[in-house]
């Protein structure tokens, strides 16, 4: 089988790639990436002289490039992890996450319809829902979208195309809306990697409001295994919501870390709320589990102290991020190639 993955040199692409390549070695593997800010070929250094890998630098907000590369290619499948994902980023601007988020989905689709209705998975996630207050039922398949930041709106946006091109033009698709991840190779702007890299920094920890904002989170690999099985058994025309059933508010997150890493909550600081900051995220994932068959294999306890031992050995990975210094690696290990 050949994937072609969009995003791949983001924090949940790389960590599918790595996770596709070890259990399916004879697969290909195209990674097509625009390599903004929050790409890092650094994320697959171990695996860029694999003979089944290959990484293509595109803009998938550009239809003849797009196209180009999916009519030479002629993947099996793709998978599109690419998008603009981090919230504070569409506050302060928005329009980039419409630009990829809508835009880029649409040309995937178009390119995926004009050579020969290639097989379509689209990663979103669960802030379309919108925000649950306490004691609201969970997220599910069936539940209205109400998507409230330019992020969420973006990325509605681009399911309802997705699931326009099925019903309308037959493209085989699946998507799957997955709460907050975390793990290995997420960008240090966001909540975890943030403050794990700040305490080893021994900077303060910025939490957001009164920390009472609620998200479930699901260790990264387990959406990987999610997204396997949708692609393998997943019903085509459907949708598939996959969560850790692990909800926890920042600050228990904040004081998990805290005490994970030795340090007092001296080291908090509560700053501004975000704008229009949702107040609740929680996603019922009976759908895949009694459907697929999938399980979650690591919990939050295991999963946030893995996530803090890898931070911990992988100083130099983050340091170069955080001094901006990773964006010379395409330049230096791939230019020439
Ligand atoms: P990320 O920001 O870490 O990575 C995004 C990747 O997309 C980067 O490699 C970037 O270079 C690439 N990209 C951005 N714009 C592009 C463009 N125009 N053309 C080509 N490539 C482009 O994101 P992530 O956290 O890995 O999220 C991946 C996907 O999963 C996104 O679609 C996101 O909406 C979804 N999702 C994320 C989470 C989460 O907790 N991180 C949860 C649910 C769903
Ligand atoms: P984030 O990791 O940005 O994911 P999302 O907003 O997509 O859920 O944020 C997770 C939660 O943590 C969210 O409620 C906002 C909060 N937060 C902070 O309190 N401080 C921070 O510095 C960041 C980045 C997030």
């Amino acid at each position: 089988m050949k994937l072609l993955i969009t995003g791949g040199a983001g924090f949940i692409g790389s960590n599918f790639i790595h996770y596709w390549l070890k259990k399916y070695p004879e697969d290909k593997i195209v990674n097509l990436d625009l390599l903004t800010y929050a790409g890092n070929l650094e994320n697959l250094k171990d695996i860029q002289d694999n003979q089944n890998y290959k990484f293509t630098k595109a803009d998938i907000a550009d239809k003849v490039e797009v196209n180009k590369i999916i009519s030479e290619e002629k993947p099996d499948a793709i998978v599109h992890f690419a998008a603009e994902s981090h919230v504070d980023r569409s506050i302060l601007g928005p329009e980039e996450f419409v630009r990829t988020n809508i835009l880029g989905t649409f040309n995937l689709l178009e390119s995926a319809r004009q050579n020969g209705n290639i097989r379509f998975h689209h990663i979103s996630t669960d802030e379309v829902f919108g925000s649950l207050g306490p004691n609201d039922a969970l997220f599910n398949e069936t539940t209205p979208y109400d998507p409230r930041s330019p992020y969420s709106a973006s990325k509605a946006s681009s399911d309802h195309l997705v699931r326009a091109y099925f019903h309308t033009f037959n493209l085989p698709i699946t998507i799957s809306n997955c709460s907050n991840n975390f793990g290995p190779y997420q960008f240090p702007e966001k909540l975890i990697p943030l403050f794990i890299t700040n305490l080893i920094e021994d900077k303060k920890i910025p939490l957001y409001g009164d920390g009472m904002n609620v998200r479930d989170w699901l260790y990264v690999e387990d959406h990987s295994s999610a997204i396997d099985l949708i692609l393998k058994k997943g019903k085509i025309g459907e949708t598939y919501c996959i969560g850790g059933n692990s909800e926890k508010t920042n600050k228990e997150i904040t004081y998990k870390i805290l005490e994970i890493m030795s340090r007092g909550e001296e080291m908090i600081e509560f700053v501004e709320d975000r704008k229009g900051h949702d107040r609740r995220y929680a996603i019922d994932s009976t759908k895949i589990q009694r459907e697929l068959g999938w399980i979650p294999k690591t919990n939050f306890e295991d999963g946030i102290k893995k996530t803090i031992e890898w931070y911990k050995e992988n100083e130099d990975w983050w340091k170069k991020i955080k001094s901006g210094e990773y964006q010379n690696y395409y330049k230096n290990n791939y230019k020439n190639r």
